[in-house]
């Protein structure tokens, strides 16, 4: 147990006067725990009390908090070179190191990685080198980006305008134009009995042949929806998807924020479905949290338009922090830790053990689906399972009755449409979580929807 701390009461006071929290409602913070410390699958609060962080914080810390190397690799890159720009003309080492690491990696077709600082930059780089592409190859009104609805793509203008959660635009339209989304492949919630991947494929199709490819520039999707409530596609998606990309002259952009780097028992997750993007967004498990790092991987045809490229047609996106030497050796210590503990293979068999349990819970008169891949899982509310009426709110009383029990989850709220679905509490832990702890995270979670239904 920590200590607790009067100290505490002092800085939350400081906080609710100073601090603007992401997703802040100042209700929404009225009871906010203060962490301060983590120790792998677990997190400690200034309360005293311990809790299982059942969602690795935020998709993000696979590997487990507190882990020593990480914090070394940081402090031995920091004394010996902070900071130098990575522009044409410059480089360093862990950034050099780091790119090749992850196009070995990754997709087959992958040449090369530009490298942000964030989730929302990687998505917002990625349309850029896709305009890019298709001007350099002559194509100029090839603009616009396609997504689709469920997705979660991240904060800035861009990014945000590819989002379509409930909520995160409402206070800030108008959105930038030329992008549109189509409808997701959610099984659960596909209308009639026909296949969701073969349709929702075919609505991307649609969609290209309303809109005419020539003004399409790229479709980008997170292999698995996660914010969207750990959406996992049918099968047949993702190798339809492609082949109609191919047809078109459409860019797939492969949002692998969350399901990247083992999350899903794979590196990459589009390995499950046999395909290859044509750019790939990462961030989140590239370096477990420890500092904010992101970036794109290109296939060798976007490389070559970028290597070919006249002077006055060159590659200008000039990010400070790009290549950030520290941020990058702590990436590439996390990527040792990841190799070394197995954590792929872990996340792919103490995932379907962990899955398996959850489906224990399927009994309960609320649970509609349980749902996942790898360590990544969701359990969509419902009022009534014939119907499959969404039980709009129970999620966030579920939530909160985990808390009280030492679990910290998350919840995707009800939509009303389209299309209609139910609350979902979502589920990721680190992907070292020993088994004993993903045993009770499925008991609290059960425990929790019975005290919330009442
Ligand atoms: C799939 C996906 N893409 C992008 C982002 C945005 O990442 P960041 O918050 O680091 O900008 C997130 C964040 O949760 C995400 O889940």
């Amino acid at each position: 147990m920590d200590d607790v701390s009067p100290i505490s009461d002092v800085l939350m006071d400081s906080d609710r006067r100073h601090l603007i929290h992401p997703l802040h409602h100042p209700k929404d913070h009225a009871n906010a725990k203060l962490f301060t410390r983590g120790v792998g699958a677990m997190l400690y609060a200034s309360d005293g009390r311990e809790y299982i962080d059942g969602l690795s914080a935020l998709w993000n810390v696979n590997i487990g908090h507190g882990r020593k190397e990480l914090a070394a690799a940081a402090a031995a890159q920091m004394e010996k070179l902070a900071y130098a720009s990575a522009y044409a003309g410059f480089s360093n080492e862990p950034a050099i190191r780091l790119a090749e690491r992850i196009v070995g990696l990754a997709y087959s077709n992958m040449a090369a990685a530009y490298f942000t600082t964030s989730g929302a930059e990687s998505n917002e780089s990625a349309f850029k080198f896709a305009r890019y592409y298709w001007k350099r190859m002559g194509k100029p009104d090839k603009v616009k980006i396609i997504s689709r609805r469920y997705g979660y793509h991240g904060v800035t203008m861009a990014a945000m305008s590819a989002t379509s959660l409930p909520g995160y635009q409402k206070m800030f339209g108008p959105l930038v134009p030329e992008f549109f989304q189509v409808a997701p492949p959610y099984p659960y919630r596909w209308p009639g009995n026909g296949d969701a991947g073969v349709g929702a494929a075919d609505a991307v199709e649609e969609a290209i042949n309303a809109h005419g490819a020539d003004t399409i520039a790229a479709i980008i999707c997170e292999p698995v929806m996660g914010a969207g409530g750990v959406i996992v596609p049918p099968p047949t998606y993702f190798p339809r998807l492609r082949e109609i990309c191919d047809r078109h002259n459409v860019l797939l952009i492969a949002d692998e924020v969350i399901t990247g780097f083992g999350r899903t028992g794979k590196w990459f997750a589009l390995g499950h479905w046999g395909i290859e993007p044509d750019l790939m967004s990462f961030a989140k498990g590239v370096t477990s949290g420890y500092l904010p790092l992101g970036g794109v991987l290109v296939s060798k045809r976007i490389h070559q338009a970028i290597e070919d490229a006249p002077m006055d047609e060159k590659f200008m996106h000039a990010a400070t922090y790009s290549g950030h030497p520290v941020c990058c050796a702590v990436g590439l210590a996390n990527i040792d830790i990841i190799e070394r503990d197995g954590l792929v293979e872990r996340a792919q068999v103490q995932g379907d053990r962990f899955r398996k349990g959850l489906e224990t819970l399927a009994s309960l008169p609320v649970v509609g689906e349980v749902r996942g891949i790898g360590m990544l899982a969701a359990i969509e509310l419902v009022e009534d399972k014939g119907s499959k009426k969404p039980a709009a709110g129970l999620g966030g009383k579920v939530v909160a009755e985990a808390g009280k029990r030492g679990l910290i989850m998350r919840q995707r709220g009800a939509s009303d449409g389209p299309p209609v679905s139910g609350d979902s509490l979502c589920l990721a832990p680190p992907l070292m979580t020993p088994e004993a702890t993903l045993d009770r995270i499925v008991q609290i979670v059960g425990e929790s929807i019975e005290a919330a239904t009442g």
